[in-house]
């Protein structure tokens, strides 16, 4: 029997802790710092997740057996590492590997390197070189700044003026300190979205399901960019022949070529896909679980989670193979008024007491005021369900997620509307 820590407090760190405490090789789990949802399945503990030696403290006095991350930030801080070193289990990539992530301009090299399909693109620190590309190449065109900046460092200009404006915030340090001290510019890419999570042990690679989300903050696509206002799996864009192409073009090449750098790459590897006109292309790579794709993707997994992170951190995981359920999962995020940019937080939250079978209601950014739960983030909810078709689960999760309400929230109405569309085509 094992002692769990989760780290991260999102909800897709609900979802994670949610799966885990159903594996029977879960004794204890704990979440830091966890939500107020989380708190109801899980044992809070007040250390942010940034904070590695305050967690390695607490996993060595409390014995921990298996620790598992969830956000970006403490992966490129190198918690693994210093995990590792330690003697502990953890599930995630070392801060080397991490670095898929946390540069763009090293994800570039490594897929230039070993073939794998993307974007056309130039880095830039000068700014007036970066001026020249972008007026050489013409609008669209995308500049992304270099470094980790919460999902919002990508600017997909469809002009030029905006283009510009985008080089000018991000190499004058305006918009997003270091992290935009270098930008990449990259070619436009049409087409449809896919993001497809695998685990690997630095060798094999299991795909997950498919999942799409969106990542715009209004109906039909309109509005800022946000670290994603819903999800759903499977996306029906992603058929077994694109599979196919994915593992064996982009997951697997990636893997070894991460591997050959020195960089063994264990955790979850999060490819986000362009399906274009002429083959799939990576947008990015993530090293970890996606946030809302993983509520729904693990609503989805059958597999006990805990014997896959297992095999992950040992390297056994070519003897494992994931099961699924042939469901469809949806998952509907709340945010608050003013989300992405400012909002207010501490708003008292109503109906989440409300049941539907097969909806679980993840949190996101919640928080315990005496006894109420209140909103205490821009991205507050993930209201996940599972149905015997997409349209089932849509139904579902908006049937529950209109139970729920705090003063200004909102979610898009829209979630799975291109799945549909595939569908009724
Ligand atoms: P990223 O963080 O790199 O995935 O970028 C965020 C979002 O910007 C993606 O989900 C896409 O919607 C969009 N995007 C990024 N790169 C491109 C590109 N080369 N062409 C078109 N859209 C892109
Ligand atoms: N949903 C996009 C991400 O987790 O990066």
């Amino acid at each position: 029997m094992m002692k769990i820590l989760v780290v991260g407090g999102g909800g897709r760190e609900h979802a994670i802790v949610w799966k885990l405490a159903q594996s029977p090789l879960c004794d204890e789990i704990y979440c830091a710092p966890g939500n107020a949802g989380i708190a109801q399945i899980a044992d809070c503990v007040n250390i942010p997740a940034e904070d590695i030696d305050s967690l390695l403290d607490f996993a060595q006095a409390e014995d921990i057996d298996l620790t598992v991350v969830g956000p970006e930030a403490p992966l490129s801080l190198g918690i693994v590492d210093k995990f590792t070193a330690a003697g502990r289990k953890i599930f995630g990539p070392s801060q080397s590997a991490a670095l898929i992530e946390g540069s763009k301009e090293l994800a570039k090299q490594i897929m230039e390197k070993y073939g794998i399909p993307t974007a056309k693109y130039q880095s830039f620190t000068d700014k007036e070189q970066a001026l020249a590309y972008v007026r050489k190449q013409g609008a669209p065109i995308v500049v992304k700044a270099d470094g980790l900046a919460a999902g919002k460092g990508v600017v997909v200009a469809e002009t030029l003026a905006e283009a510009e404006q985008a080089v000018e915030d991000m190499l004058s340090g305006n918009a997003f300190g270091a992290a935009g001290a270098k930008v990449v510019i990259e070619e436009f890419l049409a087409g449809e979205e896919v993001s497809v999570l695998a685990f690997t042990d630095g060798h094999t690679v299991l795909p997950m399901v498919s999942a799409q989300d969106h990542k715009r903050a209004f109906d039909g696509d309109k509005g800022p960019n946000t670290g994603g206002m819903g999800a759903y799996s499977p996306a029906p864009v992603y058929t077994p022949a694109l599979a196919e192409e994915v593992l064996h073009k982009v997951l697997q090449p990636a893997v070894d070529g991460l591997r050959a750098e020195g960089r063994l790459y264990k955790g979850v590897l999060y490819a986000g896909l362009m399906v274009t006109a002429d083959g799939v292309k990576v947008l990015e790579f993530n090293a970890r679980f996606g946030d809302p794709e993983t509520q729904a993707v693990l609503a989805r997994l059958k597999s006990d989670l805990v014997e896959i992170m297992l095999a992950v951190i040992d390297g056994t995981l070519a003897e494992k193979q994931l099961e699924w359920y042939d469901d469809a999962a949806v998952c509907v995020v709340i945010a608050s008024g003013g989300y992405p940019g400012h909002y207010a937080k501490g708003q008292p939250i109503s109906g989440l007491d409300d049941d539907l079978p097969d909806t679980y209601v993840f949190h996101a950014g919640t928080a315990y005021a005496g006894q109420k739960i209140v909103a205490n983030g821009g991205r507050v909810l993930g209201v996940t369900a599972r149905g015997a078709d997409i349209r089932q689960a849509i139904d579902r999760a908006y049937q529950r997620a209109d139970r729920i309400h705090y003063e200004g929230c909102f979610c898009r109405r829209d979630i799975g509307h291109r799945a549909l569309e595939r569908g009724n085509k």
